[in-house]
């Protein structure tokens, strides 16, 4: 459906125009995502906007703000329709290969950071997508050695893209998990790996409907993926090295019970902002892998 930019108009002093307050309220998209959005079609900043949203704009300037304002009512993230999302303070370009970073997953970071310290520890990102973890860890502890790993060839194009805008090195190499890394061992592997249950009906509503089902859906019960991330993490850890996952908001029972399984000891739960179970760490000490 195209809406030309008349039908978001109002009247001012009997003469019809078109302003940015009176689109975004025309358009039923949501004020904050609104305003992101018009930022973006009149290349302004949003503390710019919130001194002009009542401003006349051009005809060019609105049917550039209707567009992306229409992709955003169909239902289409508003990551996807930029190409871009800020993670920790750095800016990723994202496509529909990759699975759009998530503000929880900024915690995983901060654990990561905490655990890694500032000495030269070697660091491996299960599951990479956009490179979102890899790269700010390397930013971040610019004595550490990254390697990320995914599965999808696309999503690791992204990254190294990410990778190189942001100006950092990271290994990256295409992997169904560990498979590719040989008997490569690291201080701290950190992932966020696909989480959700096939059945889960999230999947058939908002942003996830756009986003990789590779990056997403785990088996049946969500687990598959943390299973394998879990299990194979001793053959893969220096004694004394960590492993950190992200996980979904009522798995935290069952992850710590795949890291007492798998010979960790100390996994230690952490929620997110909202109060959630979020993330779970521990520490192998060495010792026989199963
Ligand atoms: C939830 S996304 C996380 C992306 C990114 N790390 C983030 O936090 O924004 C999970 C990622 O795991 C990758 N993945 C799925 N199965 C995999 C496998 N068998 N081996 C390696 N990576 C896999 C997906 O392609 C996806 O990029």
């Amino acid at each position: 459906m195209s809406v030309a930019p008349g039908a978001f108009a109002v009247a001012t002093g009997g003469q019809v125009v078109s302003t940015v307050a009176s689109l975004i309220a025309a358009s039923g998209v949501g004020a904050s995502e609104g305003a992101i959005l018009a930022a973006a079609a009149l290349g302004r900043t949003r503390e710019w906007l919130l001194a002009h949203d009542l401003d006349p704009l051009e005809d060019g300037a609105a049917s550039g703000l209707v567009a992306l304002l229409e992709l955003r009512r169909s239902g289409l993230p508003v990551a996807y329709i930029l190409g871009e999302r800020e993670f920790h303070g750095l800016p990723f370009q994202v496509s529909r290969d990759v699975l759009i970073p998530r503000p929880e997953t900024e915690l995983l970071v901060d654990l990561a950071i905490a655990a890694a310290g500032h000495c030269g520890v070697r660091i491996l990102d299960l599951g990479t997508g956009s490179g979102a973890i890899a790269i700010t860890l390397a930013h971040r502890l610019t004595l550490a050695e990254v390697t990320a790993v995914d599965a999808s060839a696309h999503a690791l194009r992204q990254a190294a893209r990410n990778a190189q805008r942001i100006g950092v090195q990271v290994q990256f190499v295409l992997s169904d998990w560990y498979e590719a890394l040989s008997a490569q061992r690291f201080d701290l592997i950190v992932s966020n790996p696909p989480y959700i249950a096939r059945a889960d009906l999230h999947l058939k509503a908002g942003d996830l409907r756009y986003e990789p089902q590779l990056a997403l859906v785990s088996g049946e019960d969500g687990l598959d993926a943390l299973r394998k991330v879990i299990g194979g993490a001793p053959a893969h850890l220096q004694p004394g090295g960590r492993l950190l996952v992200e996980h979904g908001y009522d798995q935290g029972a069952a992850v710590r019970a795949l890291f007492a399984q798998a010979g960790f000891t100390e996994a230690l739960t952490t929620r997110d902002l909202a109060g959630v179970e979020r993330a779970c760490s521990a520490v192998w000490f060495g010792g026989s892998v199963r």
